[in-house]
């Protein structure tokens, strides 16, 4: 089928990059004229896994291009996915100004193209009752409007989207249904679920949101761990294997971050109180998690002996993504601990595998950061190492080699990546999430 997806983002590209795997024709459209000139060369703007090579596939099979034009790409278009930013505005809310002047467009084009035959479906992030809205903008058109969310993860987005658990579809009619499930037919062992589009809409942050609080709650419970004795890392372990909780996301850290959980906990949060609905769980979860990742910072200035023994030291930081396998640095809780560890005095040498350069973007004002890809380059002469992403290389670190290139001896492991006896064989304090702070 012709696929149209607007906005070439995170979702956008890989979305339309697995659309032409199953063998579609597809078009990215995006407004950032640079972005498409990069795409049209067949770069990535984007760190995510094997992307690249699906779209040289692609490209080779020309089944996929990208334009900033939408008006070239609607005439002979079946299905025009938009797949724009919703970001989080002052109130919590869900911005939808994208995807509603996206909407818009859709229906003046086919106003003006006359076309009847075009489903526009969501894929962006949307609260529910979406579709309405757009529904009272493209009543004049015959558009028939859609909702297919996305539950991709971000280094994980190729895997996500060619076998995911489920793909979740909403349609008010029979012809969205069809084209949805067309669209969807290569991937054979997929179970479609169909519903109508505020179902779907509502699922996606449902998912979203159930998934923060199993990563607020293991979180909570590791303070408790603290405070008691309990092992997190055997407690998680058992917890999981309950097959109505599942093993996933049940990893502690130093808080959730991304472009999505915080969002979408907060947009959800908006809905409950715009439909007068008391979301408590909800409420809690995202205060946990932002205290959560304030606290991480005095955690480590903890580590060095508080404010005034901190002044002056230098700590090694190293992940600064919100998560592994990605270049993406939103909502970090690294990038939030950096910073309010500068706000103290304190220098840093940070390091991450593919999050440099947005790093020193966004860290661009802040004085005392040095930048390494080489995590050992970042550790020499210093104070006190602190992991705050999850990237797999770091659970293979060479622990004598670090005691031999700092100058400290503390390490801050957030991830509980490394290995306890190992670590303090080297006469090494390693402080971990859920370390039994005896004051006995
Ligand atoms: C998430 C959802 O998983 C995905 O389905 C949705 O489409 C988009 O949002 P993403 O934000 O890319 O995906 O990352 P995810 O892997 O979910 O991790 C989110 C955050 O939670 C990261 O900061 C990660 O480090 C943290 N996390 C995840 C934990 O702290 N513990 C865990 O066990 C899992």
């Amino acid at each position: 089928m012709n696929i149209t997806i607007i906005g070439s983002g995170y979702v956008g590209l890989v979305s339309g990059i697995c659309f032409a795997r199953l063998g579609h024709n597809v078009t990215c459209i995006d407004n950032q004229e640079e972005k498409i000139h990069t795409l049209n060369k067949g770069e990535i703007p984007i760190f995510e896994p094997g992307l690249k090579e699906m779209l040289a596939d692609a490209r080779s099979n020309n089944l996929i291009s990208f334009s900033s034009d939408l008006s070239a790409h609607i005439a002979n278009c079946d299905a025009v996915f938009i797949a724009v930013g919703t970001p989080q505005d002052e109130d919590g809310s869900a911005d939808l100004s994208y995807v509603l002047t996206a909407a818009q467009e859709i229906n003046d084009l086919c106003l003006d193209l006359n076309k009847k035959d075009l489903i526009l479906v969501t894929k962006s992030t949307v609260p529910v009752g979406t579709a309405e809205k757009i529904k009272k903008i493209t009543k004049n058109s015959g558009l028939k409007i859609a909702s297919n969310p996305e539950f991709l993860r971000e280094g994980n987005a190729i895997e996500d989207f060619m076998k995911p658990d489920r793909v979740v579809i909403g349609c008010d009619d029979e012809l969205s249904s069809e084209a949805l499930r067309k669209i969807y037919s290569p991937l054979t062992e997929v179970r479609i679920v169909e519903t109508d589009t505020k179902t779907s809409e509502l699922i996606k942050y449902t998912s979203n949101a159930l998934l923060a609080t199993k990563i607020a709650f293991i979180n909570e419970i590791a303070n408790l761990c603290e405070k008691t004795g309990a092992n997190i890392k055997e407690l998680s372990k058992a917890t999981g294997l309950d097959s109505r909780i599942g093993e996933k996301f049940l990893n502690v850290g130093p808080g959730y971050g991304g472009s999505c959980f915080p969002k979408d906990v907060n947009a959800l949060i908006r809905t409950g109180k715009d439909n007068e609905v008391n979301l408590s769980i909800i409420d809690a979860v995202e205060s946990s998690n932002v205290n959560r990742k304030k606290s991480m910072a005095h955690r480590i200035i903890s580590q060095l002996g508080g404010l005034d023994q901190a002044k002056g030291k230098v700590v090694a930081i190293l992940g600064l993504a919100f998560k592994a396998n990605t270049d993406d640095i939103r909502y970090s809780p690294a990038i939030a601990t950096t910073k309010e560890l500068v706000k103290h005095g304190i220098a840093i040498r940070a390091s991450d595998f593919e999050a440099i350069k947005n790093s020193k973007r966004e860290l661009a004002n802040e004085d005392g950061i040095n930048y390494f890809v080489d995590p050992y380059k970042a550790i020499e002469n210093t104070d006190l190492v602190a992991i705050l992403t999850e990237w797999p290389q770091y659970s293979e670190l060479d622990i004598a080699r670090i005691k031999e290139s700092m100058r400290g001896n503390i390490i801050c492991d957030l991830r509980n990546m490394l290995n306890k006896q190992e670590v303090e064989s080297y006469q090494l304090q390693y402080d971990y999430i859920g370390k039994y702070q005896n004051n006995d």
